[in-house]
Parts: structure tokens; sequence; C-alpha cells
């Protein structure tokens, strides 16, 4: 397999060897914070999130529902609802340069081209009128001036990258005579047309069925190590990224409570939330049975807990959990950073 894409961006847009700074990291979020200003109050989505992405490297952002992981994606990708929802602090930075930062025109340049994402919801993000190869050729045609036969036939190959078997014939159907596993392959196709440096991938595979969530995830660690993407994987099932990722970065109420090496997180979470996800990973090998799940319920982002936003569900929880700012990330094991305060408690019960 190659390893070295050729990234050819005609039309005079800036290409991404326009972009590459070999002393800066691919993509850098650093010290994000979002709000939602609703009625119901100020919810805190995001609360000071940080974390790179080197090229060629699969992070995984874990969380229940609600915790933060897709606001983190539509801020790195400009694409926050306002209103209600603000961009309060921080930077994205792509090479080195902030996209926050950006007027929208430059923006949309980045969006889809350096930065592309993959949605759950493959029905809703296609257009149902339009035929799907007519989709993925839009995408050429509007961000590189591709003239449309061109662009079809790119097409086509895209299709048959992502291995949708009888491409040529079925460029010009329509989204709705393919199964969800086919379509979530066009919206992997339509993702990487325009050869984008950074994949985002927000729970691809939760709308699948087990064997076809596999498929597709072994489908995107192969374009991965083929174009050396960064891969930013979004999830709540641990399960299934755990083969893929290299890095975890575990979200809970808009922080990052524990990141580092998926190896060592899963031998031994250093985060009583982390050791949460682990233990209610569904075993799809045994279906039927009664699952762990975390007691409790995430916090409402209008009124987040003092201390440990995880401190009323959380069994290691002590006084010193209540009360002031979050702790903050600490590295408790070389390359392993985790926000408790009882890391070694959480770690020494987990080697048990
Ligand atoms: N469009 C919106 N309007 C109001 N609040 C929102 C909106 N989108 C997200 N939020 C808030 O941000 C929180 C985190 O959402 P999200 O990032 O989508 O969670 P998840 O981790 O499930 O992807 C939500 O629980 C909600 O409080
Ligand atoms: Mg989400």
């Amino acid at each position: 397999m190659t390893s070295s894409p050729i990234r050819f961006v005609p039309g005079g847009r800036k290409a991404l060897r326009d972009w590459r700074d070999d002393t800066k990291p691919l993509l850098k979020v650093d010290d994000l914070h979002v709000e939602f200003r609703t009625r119901e109050g100020v919810a805190k989505a995001i609360n000071g999130v940080s974390f790179d992405l080197a090229e060629g490297e699969t992070l995984a952002i874990l969380g229940e529902s609600g915790s933060g992981k897709s606001v983190t994606a539509q801020a790195i990708m400009g694409i926050i609802d306002t209103p209600p929802g603000y961009v309060t602090g921080g930077r994205v930075e792509y090479y080195g340069t902030d996209l926050l930062a950006m007027p929208e025109k430059e923006r949309q340049s980045v969006r889809g081209a350096q930065i592309a994402m993959i949605f759950q919801d493959s029905l809703s993000a296609l257009n149902p009128v339009l035929p799907v190869g007519w989709q993925i050729a839009e995408m050429m045609r509007i961000h590189w001036g591709m003239n449309k036969s061109d662009a079809m036939t790119r097409a086509v190959s895209l299709m048959e990258r992502v291995r949708i078997p009888g491409a040529a014939q079925r460029v010009n159907a329509f989204p709705h005579q393919f199964s969800g596993g086919m379509r979530q392959r066009i919206m992997i196709a339509m993702a990487i047309a325009l050869d984008p440096a950074v994949l985002i991938a927000d729970e691809p595979t939760t709308a699948l069925d087990v064997t076809v969530q596999a498929q597709i995830m072994r489908l995107l660690e192969e374009l991965q190590d083929e174009r050396q993407m960064g891969l930013i994987l979004i999830t709540h099932d641990l399960g299934v990224v755990a083969d893929v990722a290299d890095r975890i970065a575990v979200m809970y109420a808009g922080r990052i409570v524990e990141t580092g090496g998926i190896y060592d997180a899963y031998a031994a979470p250093s985060h009583a939330y982390t050791r949460g996800l682990l233990d209610s990973i569904p075993r799809h090998d045994q279906k039927g049975e009664t699952l762990y799940a975390i007691g409790g319920l995430p916090p409402s982002l209008t009124r987040i807990p003092a201390g440990c936003a995880f401190n009323p569900r959380c069994r290691y929880a002590t006084d010193d959990c209540r009360v002031g700012a979050p702790p903050p990330l600490v590295e408790v094991r070389p390359s392993q950073w985790s926000a408790c305060l009882h890391a070694e408690e959480v770690i020494a019960d987990a080697q048990r």
C-alpha cells in the first residue's frame, strides 16, 4: 500500500503543501471553551479541552451522550450552531494557524478540504434527491473547480476505493437505494474526496450492526494508513475503537478527564469514569446479558457540580472531590494523564 499520496489541489486553492509545517502539530486544540445560551440558562458544553493530533495518528474521543464530543468536533470544523452556541475561548490550530481567528471565507477552504468529517446519520447527511456520485463529484467541482466529467470519474474511483460493489453502475443511484453500511461508505468517499489531512468520524458506526461496524472501522484504518491522515474517532463505545485507536481522550461534562495511550487506559484506567466506561462495553458475544452501567446521570451543563464533575456518581469520591476547581490533568504514569484525585487507587484496583 502506498503511504505517500499525491495531494494535488488544482484551481489555485491553498493546497496541503502550503499549510504543512513540520515544526507544528497537524492539529492542536488548546483550552477550548464552548457554551450554549439557552432559555434554561448557559450550558457550559466545553470547559477547557486541549489535545493534539499528529499525522497518521488515531485519537478516540470517548464519553457518554452529552459529554461534549460532537461539540468539540463542531468547533474544530467551525460549524457550531450560533446562536445558541458560542466559542468563548481557546484555539484550534491547523499546522500552527488558529482556525478560530480565521475569517469565514478562508475557513471554508479548510473545511472539507483540509479537515473533513463524517456523521453518524448518513441518511440526513446525504441529499435524498441527488445521485450519490453527483454528491461526491460536487465536492471536487466546488472546491477544486474540476469539470463535471473528471469529477464523476474521480467519484467512481472513490466509490471503488471504499469498496462499493458495482461502483460504475451505481454512481447514479440515490442514497435510499443503498444499505446503511453502503451509505456510510459513500459518506467516507465524500469525506476523503478532497484528500483531507484530518478526518473526524463522529459515531460513524453507531447505527450499523456489529459486523458492518467492524468493516467500516477497518476501512477507516486502511484509508488513514494509506493517506497518513490524522483520525479522530468519536464514540461512546470503547469496544468499537479498541483495535484502531492509538490514544484516547475521555470526556466528561465538557472536559478531558483521562488521556493517554489506549493500551494503558485499557489495562489500568486512571479515572473512575474511564473505569466505568470500560466496565460497560457491550459484550457482543454475550447477547441478552445485563450490562454494567455507570450509576446516575451526567450533570446538567447549566449547573455542573463543584470540584470533580463526576463526584456525585463516583465511589472513590471524598470531600476533596466536591469542592473548588475541577482537578487538572496530571501525568500519573508515563504518558497517562488523569484528572482524578484518587488516580492511584483507581489504577491499583484495576491491577488487582
Ligand atoms: N444546538 C444546541 N443547543 C443547545 N445546547 C446544545 C446544542 N448542542 C449541544 N448542546 C449542549 O452541549 C452538550 C454536549 O453535546 P454534544 O457534544 O452533542 O454531546 P455528545 O458527547 O453526546 O456528542 C449537550 O448536552 C447540550 O447541553
Ligand atoms: Mg455526539
